[in-house]
């Protein structure tokens, strides 16, 4: 079993995604573990983003994650991390398969609806940052 986190950014709030994001991961068979609707602090955005720090879209993405409300999930399964990696598809829209969160309700890199957790080891970092009280996992 393994634990990751999902983020559903301000636009997939806005556009009242939650429950289709939400259904997606369920009825793969994947276990939600943490959930909460929070506006997130940009100190917590700045550290979970802290590895595009020199990337020439760190200010923007920063900005964007802290304009609304977001949702943190924490989902929890065999193989969870790639399993959701692949669900949410290509971090650009445009080149996400169709079947995927982004290939079907998103199509811009800067609103691309969600983040996932790369690794299991950013899967850790990321669900201490996320859900320091800790999950149901
Ligand atoms: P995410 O998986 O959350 O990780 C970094 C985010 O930065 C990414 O999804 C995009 O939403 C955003 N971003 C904006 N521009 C770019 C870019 N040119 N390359 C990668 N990510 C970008």
């Amino acid at each position: 079993m393994e634990t990751t986190l999902v983020l559903i950014k301000p636009g997939g709030v806005q556009r009242n995604l939650i429950g289709e994001i939400v259904s997606r991961i369920e009825r793969r068979g994947l276990k939600v573990t943490g959930l909460k609707l929070i506006h997130a602090a940009q100190e917590t955005v700045e550290a979970h983003y802290a590895e595009h720090r020199e990337r020439p879209f760190f200010g923007s993405v920063v900005s964007y994650l802290v304009s609304g409300p977001i949702v943190a999930l924490a989902v929890t399964g065999d193989n969870s991390v790639k399993a959701i990696r692949a669900m949410m598809g290509a971090t650009n829209p445009i080149d996400a398969t169709p079947g995927t969160v982004r290939g079907d309700l998103a199509l811009s890199i800067e609103d691309n609806l969600v983040h996932s957790s790369s690794d299991p080891e950013a899967a850790a970092a990321e669900l201490a940052l996320w859900f320091p009280e800790g999950t149901f996992a």
